[in-house]
C-alpha cells in the first residue's frame, strides 16, 4: 500500500491484533479508493451502501475509481438522517445485500456519515453471521469518531443505539477534502466529536482548538485535516486498549448519557443532530460536574463559551431556543438516561469532570445533583 500513498495521506493503525486495520486519511483519497481497496477483495465485486445525499455527490468518485480498478460495485441507497438507523431500514438493507449475491467472503463499502456507517456495519456484523466492510466516511462526525472503533448499532424507541454489535471495518478511508461539501450544521455537528477529545484527557488540544477552532468550522481545509489526525489518533489509543469498554474507551461517551435522552425526546428527527446532541451534554456534564463541586466553574464555562463561539449549544436552554425543541422535564429526561446502555447494576454510569482535560467515569452519583441541574434548565 505504500507505493500508492502520496504526502498527503496520513495513516493511523488501529491496533486490534489480527483485527488490525489502518485508517487512512487525506484529501483525494476516495479518487484512489479502487486501487487501495482491490487487494483487500477475495472478488473484483462490492455493494456500497450510502444515503441519498452521499450518493448524489460523491458516488460517482467512489465507483470510477472502483471501475478503474476492475471492480464491480452495486450502489444501494437509502433516504438519509438518523430515522435510518431503524430495524425497518436493517431488514431492507440485509435483503438489498442478499438480492445483490453478497457472499460470506465478500467486503461491504459503509460510504457516508454516522448513520450509514453504524447501520451498514451492524448489516455486516449480522449478514451470513459477518461480513467485512470498509467504512469511508464522508462527515467530520463520522471521520473524526464513529467510523472508527468498531462500534455499529440501530436507534429503538426505548433508547439510541440500544440494538447493535462490534465488528470492526477492515479499513477506513477518511477524505478529508469531501467536508468541503457538508452544511455547516452538520460539520458544527461533527466538531463536537472533536471538541470531546480535548475536552476528555487533552488541555492542550482543547487550547489548540480555541485558537483553531472557528477557522476550522468555517471552512480551513489544512486545519480541519489536522484535527481529523489528531482525534482518529486518540480515538485509536482508546480503542486498541479497550475495545469492548471494559473500561476506558467508556470516556468517549462525554455528554453522550445525557446527548443520547435528549436524542429519544426527539424522537431521532432532524429536528437535532447527534453531534448538538453530544454538545449540549458535554456542557451539561460540566455542569453537574461544577454543580457537585468536582469541576472548577471557570472550567465550566470555558467548554461552554467554545462550544457556543463554534456554532453549537452547550446546554438545554441552548436547544430550545437553537433547536426550538421541546424538551422534556427533568423526570422525563432521567427515566430517558434509565435506558442508557451504561446502566449497571439499576445505576446510570456519567462522564464527568475534573477540569478541561480531566474526565473521569463516575459510577456512583447523586441524581439528586444532576436533576438540580437539570431543573435549571440553563448553561450559563
Ligand atoms: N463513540 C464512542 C465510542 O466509539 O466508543
Amino acid at each position: 500500500m505504500a507505493a500508492i500513498m502520496t504526502q498527503t495521506t496520513h495513516t493511523v493503525p488501529v491496533s486490534l491484533g489480527d483485527r488490525s486495520y489502518d485508517v487512512l486519511i487525506g484529501a483525494g483519497v476516495l479518487a484512489r479508493a479502487g486501487e487501495i481497496i482491490a487487494p483487500l477483495l477475495k472478488r473484483p465485486y462490492v455493494p456500497i451502501v450510502t444515503d441519498e445525499t452521499v450518493a448524489g455527490l460523491h458516488l460517482e468518485t467512489l465507483t470510477s475509481s472502483l471501475d478503474a480498478a476492475g471492480i464491480k460495485s452495486m450502489p444501494i441507497t437509502l433516504p438519509p438522517g438518523e430515522a435510518t438507523k431503524s430495524f425497518k431500514h436493517l431488514e431492507e438493507l440485509l435483503a438489498a445485500l442478499m438480492d445483490a449475491g453478497v457472499e460470506r467472503s465478500d467486503m461491504i463499502i459503509a460510504f457516508g456519515g454516522g448513520v450509514i456507517g453504524d447501520l451498514a456495519g451492524f448489516a455486516a456484523a449480522i449478514l451470513r453471521r459477518g461480513v467485512d466492510f470498509i467504512q469511508i466516511p464522508t462527515t467530520l462526525l463520522a471521520q473524526v469518531d464513529s467510523s472508527v472503533g468498531g462500534k455499529t448499532a440501530i436507534d429503538v424507541p426505548q433508547g439510541k443505539n440500544l440494538v447493535g454489535a462490534f465488528h470492526q471495518p477492515r479499513l477506513v478511508l477518511a477524505d478529508t477534502s469531501v467536508l468541503g461539501t457538508l452544511t455547516m450544521r452538520d460539520l458544527r455537528a461533527g466538531y463536537a466529536e472533536v471538541v470531546k477529545y480535548g475536552l476528555i484527557d487533552d488541555h492542550e488540544f482543547f487550547a489548540w482548538l480555541e485558537t483553531n477552532g472557528p477557522a476550522l468550522v468555517e471552512g480551513d481545509e489544512d486545519l480541519r485535516a489536522e484535527a481529523v489526525r489528531h482525534s482518529v489518533a486518540a480515538k485509536a489509543r482508546v480503542v486498541a486498549a479497550d475495545e469492548r469498554e471494559g473500561g476506558q474507551r467508556a470516556l468517549l461517551n462525554l455528554g453522550h448519557t445525557f446527548g443520547h435522552a435528549l436524542e429519544t425526546a426527539a424522537g431521532y428527527s432532524g429536528d437535532l443532530l447527534h453531534g448538538e446532541a453530544v454538545a449540549a451534554g458535554m456542557g451539561i456534564a460540566f455542569d453537574v460536574s461544577a454543580h457537585m463541586g468536582l469541576c472548577p466553574p471557570e472550567d465550566a464555562s470555558r467548554a461552554k463559551a467554545h462550544l457556543r463561539a463554534t456554532g453549537l449549544p452547550a446546554g438545554i436552554s441552548d436547544l430550545e431556543k437553537r433547536n426550538s425543541l421541546d424538551v422534556p422535564d427533568t423526570q422525563e429526561l432521567i427515566r430517558l438516561m434509565g435506558q442508557d446502555k451504561k446502566v449497571s447494576g439499576g445505576k446510570i454510569t456519567f462522564i464527568l469532570t475534573r477540569g478541561i482535560g480531566k474526565s473521569f467515569i463516575a459510577t456512583d452519583v447523586d441524581m439528586d445533583q444532576v436533576a438540580d441541574v437539570l431543573s435549571k434548565r440553563q448553561a450559563a
